[in-house]
């Protein structure tokens, strides 16, 4: 199914501070001058920005999601988290789940299917990253990898309505290394057919993918079918890179 508007979603990771909208603010600027209405462009920025940016982008068409969250979905004594309850309030209607970064930090399979089930529960649409190690990639195990974190990670998800899974292959992410075009085409229509599978086709499918995204790799990625759009770290955090990815997107 194609669609009608593919996601261009910043994951600014530790970066960024209040003058850091001027980057936004420039992005802004650019889609409304192009008016396009084949993009939908997402910022997942610090929790410590999210309810300020929020309030600048009320009347634009620029979406700010958070970069993760507590798998509580109610008040806790859990000091220095922050649950989905609370990204929500402050603004925030994307989180992303499951980060390679956040995995090597603890986030077991459990951990994030008990995320992903609170952030629906409080509304909020779920970028869940999935990908496979180098090291699994030799051994050639990464479907088995993908598999197995779908599995884990939707566990008692009944719908994909609120999900977008990032495919983001551990050993692209900041490394300026992407996948062949045929590994890129051969890991997208697996995720799609295990997702249908899961799913009984009920639910449309989107798959983005994330890992060095740039815009030298921007063109040649954008022809790869299934994908709807790109997660993209580094190159988020400057605005000339950013709409750079953008105009050769649509040029
Ligand atoms: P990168 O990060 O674009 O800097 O490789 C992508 C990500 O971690 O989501």
């Amino acid at each position: 199914m194609t669609y009608k508007y593919k996601y261009f979603i910043a994951n600014w990771k530790m970066f960024g501070d209040f003058s850091s909208f001027k980057i936004i603010n420039l992005v802004n600027n650019y889609i409304n001058k192009i008016k396009s209405k084949k993009s939908r462009i997402i910022f997942c920025v610090p929790s410590t920005l999210i309810s300020y940016f929020s309030n600048r982008l009320k009347k634009s068409n620029i979406f700010i999601g958070a970069q993760n969250c507590h798998y509580l979905d109610e008040y806790g004594s859990h000091t220095g988290s922050i649950n989905s309850k609370m990204i929500k309030s402050a603004g925030a209607k994307y989180v992303i789940l499951g980060h390679s970064e956040n995995r090597i930090e603890g986030d077991t399979d459990n951990l994030i299917n008990n995320k992903i089930k609170s952030a629906i529960k409080n509304n909020l649409v779920v970028i869940f990253c999935i990908g496979e190690t180098l090291n699994q990639k030799k051994q050639n195990l990464t479907n088995k990898i993908l598999s197995m974190q779908i599995d884990k990670g939707l566990r008692l998800v009944k719908s994909l309505n609120k999900i977008i899974v990032s495919y983001e292959p551990v050993w692209s992410i900041g490394t300026g290394k992407i996948p062949t075009h045929k590994e890129l085409n051969n890991a997208v229509s697996f995720i799609k057919y295990k997702l249908n599978k899961k799913f009984n086709n009920k639910h449309s499918v989107k798959i983005i993918y994330g890992g060095s995204v740039n815009v030298k790799n921007i063109g040649e990625l954008i022809t790869i079918q299934g994908i709807n759009g790109f997660l993209i770290g580094g190159a988020s955090q400057s605005a000339k890179k950013f709409i750079d990815i953008l105009k050769n997107c649509y040029k």
